[in-house]
């Protein structure tokens, strides 16, 4: 399972870097917006520097809705760095830019996907990732990792390369899940990876090993 981090903070990417475990990024306009970043020339330039900060995909989104503006930007964005995905929305011209892409052999990421229909036409389409949204589901009182079931046995039972980005992950919980379906993939917050690291027992056991060894010495 690849771990993504979701986030356009940048110190944020290098901590989780550092711990060895991450695969890659995505972004999408609202966490550049958050981290400020604003401006064509600024939003380049940043995914220009995750890319840096990284070994892996890092998805950066279109903000045209038609087809040929989704194909020039999406085509600007993928000449930018090589680890760039061009994140693609789920729409009608977005299926089109999908396919574009793949026939380019552009690697994409299908977002706002909410339902398993829209996950097989991504597919269908050859999106190299399709994600959806688990957390902004169960938001909404639907379950979320419903739909990652979904997805996988329709994926499974046609043998789809698209990879399964379980995306809008909330907390540890919903990577543990994801992991137990087989998403392919996990994108969520620097917490919800760190948070896999707790057990109170863990610190327990440490502080006494750590007792006894200075009891001995
Ligand atoms: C996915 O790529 C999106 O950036 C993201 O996971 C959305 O998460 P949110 O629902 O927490 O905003």
């Amino acid at each position: 399972m690849k771990f993504f981090i979701d986030t356009a903070n940048l110190d944020q990417i290098k901590e989780a870097e550092a711990l060895g475990v991450l695969d890659g990024v995505t972004t999408n306009p609202s966490l550049m917006a958050k981290e400020g970043i604003t401006g064509q020339e600024n939003i380049l330039n940043h995914y220009v520097a995750i890319c840096e900060a990284v070994e892996g995909d890092v998805s950066a989104e279109v903000i045209a809705t038609d087809f040929e503006g989704m194909v020039k930007e999406g085509e600007a964005l993928a000449a930018l760095h090589p680890q760039i995905v061009v994140k693609i929305p789920m729409i009608e011209d977005g299926v089109k830019a999908l396919k574009y892409f793949a026939n380019q052999g552009i690697k994409t990421n299908c977002t706002l996907v909410f339902s398993a229909g829209q996950a097989l036409l991504a597919a269908k389409a050859g999106a190299t990732y399709v994600s959806p949204f688990i957390g902004r589901l169960d938001d909404i009182s639907t379950d979320g990792l419903n739909l990652i079931e979904e997805i996988r046995e329709i994926y499974d039972n046609y043998e789809f390369e698209t990879q399964i980005l379980a995306a809008s992950v909330r907390h540890t919980m919903h990577v543990i899940d994801c992991a137990k379906i087989g998403a392919d993939v996990m994108t969520g917050p620097l917490s919800s990876i760190k948070g896999l690291l707790k057990h109170p027992l863990t610190d327990i056991g440490l502080a006494k090993f750590l007792e006894d060894y200075q009891k001995g010495n």
